[in-house]
């Protein structure tokens, strides 16, 4: 089952990242696949102010995992944009136990590391500012976020 909300504007984007880390639990997991410029940091950074993280969210493109700790639940950001095949040695699995969420953008360029249970994000530019959001929810918890947040 696929979901799928249309963004006319940044507002709406933050208000999906803001509607879905309503529905937050600890090891929550969501990959962000979208063309350069589609929005992947900015829903990021929506969900990390939703999260109340104080520190402001950079994109994490030379470090590849960014953790951030002052919010209700620590979030760790990556971006496997510049990943280079390295992420064998990377410990990424390590992060889908941990009690925090997880945020990957260009989490395609990883799909045989990705957890079973995740909630996939596609981002499709169609406009300059309209955006369409395909939500593709892997298992029950990440359906029911599906239902309650489009
Ligand atoms: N509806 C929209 N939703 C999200 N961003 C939008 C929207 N309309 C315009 N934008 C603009 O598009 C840009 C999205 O940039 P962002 O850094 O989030 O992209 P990205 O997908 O993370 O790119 P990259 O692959 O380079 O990391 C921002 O400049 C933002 O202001
Ligand atoms: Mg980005």
């Amino acid at each position: 089952m696929e979901y799928k909300f249309t963004s006319y504007n940044l507002e709406d984007t933050m208000e999906l990242a803001e509607n879905i880390e309503s529905e937050k639990f600890p090891n929550m997991v969501i990959c962000l696949t979208g063309d350069l410029g589609s929005g992947k940091t900015m829903f990021t950074k929506a969900f990390a102010k939703a999260l109340e993280i104080e520190e402001e969210i950079t994109s994490p493109t030379f470090n590849i995992i960014k953790e951030y700790e002052s919010g209700e639940l620590p979030l760790y950001h990556m971006d496997m944009y510049r990943l280079d095949g390295k992420v064998s040695n990377l410990g990424i699995e390590e992060y889908f136990t941990k009690k925090g969420i997880t945020i990957i953008e260009w989490a395609d360029m990883i799909e045989e590391y990705l957890p079973k249970n995740r909630l996939d994000i596609k981002i499709k530019i169609v406009g300059e500012e309209k955006r369409v959001f395909i939500l593709e929810p892997h298992g029950k918890k990440y359906e029911q976020i599906c239902e309650e947040s489009i």
